[in-house]
């Protein structure tokens, strides 16, 4: 039977939630069970979990070119119900120079580059509530890293292999093409078996994605459908493609693979070996140079930590790498990227003027209870980074660029008295000393504390007195000075401290009350340098 007639009789395009080709077989879900028609014996109908599902044998007639094409009129669905979703919700936390989603979930950066002398930036998106359901992709551009211009839905998860989302990749910039690459992720039959696939889509002249396929179906030996991620980068005459990966004994690895034209590719092995244990699954790696060292990031998960306050598992780091004579990588040393709450599945792209700049997910994977999803939203990217290597440690400091937003640049003093800056959205420059305590985001309820303990030298980060409603409320970190540098960027309902010229970053969301503007130090007086941060549109589209 033809796959257009299991169409029509499933209740036509505009009913096809999803479409799955589980082994020999053509599967789609239908938003409404009422519209599917009257049905022949050898269609098979089930619940799955919720959705009703119309099943057929696949016969030869139906060719992966007939699939290619359901799934662009599935795609033109998509496009059309996720667009009710594009005007952003007005709400008190919504930041006004950070990109957040207009509204449903918005997680992990993706293909971040600067193409053709502009700079692509997609994000990975659920349109129509908060959670983690059927991802998106959305392209955001910039001119200048800081003033984001929504562009359109680029990828929807419309085909047989990224029916359960488009997940998270990088894009490839090679003369005029620009290659996205993802990973497909779809979940079959009643246990949800997942089925993991590396996919590619082309840039179109007319600025839309062309969805190539999967280039990458089978898993690699021992190794679980928890494959996923790409990174490609071109390295000594050959294109390297990097992904997070899970063992069949539970242990997070690097995966990569090699090509000569990015559409075949060869497995060559899996890396990470010498960290173990380290963690049940890594996710989202990069690799890049910095002054000529080279550096691998990713997010491993399940890795404990021994201070009581820090429950989550989902951790960030980066570790320089070397590579042997067959190119084979070495981890040497790594650190963790953010010691804050909110910090995950970063990015890089390189400028033209060659600096390397980070973007990473202000969220984490199983958070998804912010007092922002009242108003049909929750997450948000951070700041830019730019990245630099000097004398044996990793530095991040704002991208330069973010200068753009200072507004009435003044001296406060700070003390117990407190002042009343009348607005969320400021950078803070001052030197907590030991024993110094920062009230943020303060009035009568509500405050961020960050002090620097006397006793044990830690800079604690305390969100316990704001509405946070899911998630650690307490950061530590271990300094070595008497006196700490703080650089704080404040986004309404964001706090990223850079801390000792950006040898370490604390990030968090901190939802507090709109009046909640005061700033105060207890245990000491400093003048601090402050500076209003003006509202550019965070990439939503104009409705
Ligand atoms: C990381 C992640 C990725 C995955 C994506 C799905 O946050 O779990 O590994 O591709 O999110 O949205």
């Amino acid at each position: 039977m033809s796959l257009d007639l299991l169409i029509d009789l499933a209740g036509g395009i505009t009913n096809i939630l999803r479409i799955l080709a589980p082994k020999g077989r053509i599967t789609v879900a239908v938003h409404d069970a009422q519209r599917v028609k009257t049905l022949p014996d050898h269609i098979v109908t089930e619940s799955v979990l919720g959705e009703w599902q119309l099943s057929m044998v696949r016969d030869e007639t139906i060719t992966d070119e007939h699939l290619a094409a359901t799934g662009r009129q599935i795609a033109e669905q998509q496009r059309e119900q996720a667009s009710a979703h594009l005007q952003p919700i007005a709400c008190p936390y919504r930041p006004q120079w950070h990109i957040s989603p207009p509204q449903g979930l918005l997680n992990d950066p993706n293909g971040f580059i600067c193409h053709q002398g502009e700079y692509y930036l997609f994000y990975q998106w659920h349109p129509f509530a908060c959670e983690h359901k059927d991802k998106y992709w959305v392209l955001l551009k910039s001119q200048d890293l800081i003033h984001w211009q929504w562009q359109s839905i680029a990828l929807t998860p419309s085909d047989w292999f990224d029916s359960h989302g488009v997940f998270s990749g990088h894009a490839v910039s090679d003369g005029e093409d620009l290659w996205l690459f993802y990973t497909g992720n779809t979940r079959l039959g009643h246990d949800r078996q997942r089925q993991t696939m590396q996919c590619v889509a082309r840039a179109t002249k007319e600025g839309t994605f062309e969805k190539l396929g999967p280039v990458i179906r089978t898993l690699p030996p021992g190794v679980t459908e928890h494959i996923r991620d790409p990174k490609v980068v071109y390295q000594q005459g050959r294109w390297h493609m990097l992904l997070g990966a899970q063992t069949e004994t539970l242990q997070g690895r690097l995966a990569v693979y090699h090509s000569s034209n990015l559409q075949d590719w060869q497995f060559d092995r899996l890396y990470g070996e010498e960290l173990a244990p380290y963690g049940y699954m890594w996710e989202c790696p990069d690799w890049f140079e910095l002054e000529g060292q080279a550096f691998i990031v990713f997010g491993p998960q399940g890795i404990r930590s021994e201070n009581p306050h820090h429950t989550i598992e989902h951790q960030n780091r980066i570790f320089t790498v070397e590579q042997d004579e067959q190119g084979h990588f070495h981890f040497l040393q790594g650190w963790q990227l953010d010691a804050g709450f909110d910090f995950y599945a970063p990015q890089t792209a390189q400028t033209p003027d060659g600096r390397r700049v980070l973007c990473g997910w202000m969220g984490l994977p199983d958070e998804i209870d912010h007092p922002s999803c009242d108003n049909g939203w929750i997450h948000q990217f951070t700041a830019l980074r730019e990245l630099s290597w000097q004398q044996g440690k990793v530095i991040q400091r704002p991208v330069a660029e973010l200068e753009l937003l200072r507004r009435n640049v003044q001296t406060l003093t700070l003390n117990e008295l407190g002042v009343d800056v009348a607005t969320k959205s400021f950078e803070l420059i001052l030197n907590l000393p030991l024993g110094g305590e920062l009230h943020l985001m303060e009035n009568a309820q509500h405050k961020v504390v960050l002090s620097f303990d006397a006793d044990s030298k830690v800079l604690r980060f305390d969100r316990s007195q704001t509405e946070i409603r899911q998630g650690d409320t307490v950061r530590e970190l271990a300094l070595e000075s008497e006196e700490v540098h703080l650089q704080i960027l404040a986004d309404h309902s964001s706090l990223e401290i850079f801390i000792n010229q950006g040898e370490q970053v604390m990030t968090g969301r901190v939802f507090t009350a709109t009046d909640a503007t005061r700033i105060s130090l207890i245990g000491a007086e400093v003048t601090a340098e402050f500076a209003q941060l003006s509202a550019m549109n965070g990439g939503f589209a104009p409705c």
